[in-house]
């Protein structure tokens, strides 16, 4: 098979669309993020990599605690605008009515249909983006979304970003931890 050097860079295949929420002087702002991922299952954390200069940075260093929320593919334009504008351009705190949980100072945004509230468990210096690794502490999820008890995919209809694109999530072509199974040694 042949091969090309790409060079190095931050490549990753698929990414998620997510909107990181914090509180900057008092005020929601909702800031688009795809440098975001699960981080430990116990404690549960996740992590997202955030550029030093962004007005969300100035937040979550304020206050310690931010929101991770999934829009679905219906909200891109709004999910994109948070992406487009900064907070020190605009007042984003109007874009998506904020409710807050436990934490009281992790905005999260009412029309998601999943967020998650996390207090910022460590913020690791990588050069030009902290990665920031926030403990969850709760996670909030539309009714109509939920199947068993559990965040439904089909339901949510997550944006899937790659490429400088938005997609929605494809066909299943198998189950994890099952479709292995079959595998057979040559
Ligand atoms: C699809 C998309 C994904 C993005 N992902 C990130 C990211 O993971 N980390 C980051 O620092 N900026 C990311 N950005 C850029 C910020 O969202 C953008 O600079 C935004 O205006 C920052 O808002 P703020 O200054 O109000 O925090 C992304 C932008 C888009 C459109």
């Amino acid at each position: 098979m042949d091969k090309i050097k790409l060079g190095p860079m931050p490549y990753m295949s698929v990414m998620p669309t997510l909107l990181v929420g914090a509180n900057v002087r008092g005020k929601p702002n909702y800031m688009t993020a795809a440098w975001a991922t699960v981080a430990c299952m116990a404690p549960p954390m996740v992590c997202v990599a955030i550029n030093k200069a962004r007005y969300t940075a100035k937040g979550i260093e304020e206050n310690k605690t931010f929101s991770l929320n999934v829009p679905s593919a219906s909200q891109v334009v709004k999910t994109d605008h948070c992406g487009l504008v900064s907070g020190t351009q605009e007042d984003k705190s109007g874009v998506f009515a904020s409710f807050y949980g436990n934490l009281k100072t992790a905005p999260m945004a009412k029309e998601c249909p999943v967020t998650i509230e996390c207090t910022l468990f460590k913020s690791i210096d990588c050069g030009s983006h902290l990665l920031h690794i926030g403990q969850v502490v709760e996670i909030y999820a539309d009714k109509a979304c939920i199947t068993d008890g559990k965040p439904d995919i089909t339901k949510i209809n997550p944006i899937v970003y790659a490429q400088a694109t938005y997609f929605d999530v494809g066909k299943q072509v198998g189950r994890a931890f099952y479709a292995g199974k079959a595998y057979k040694k040559e």
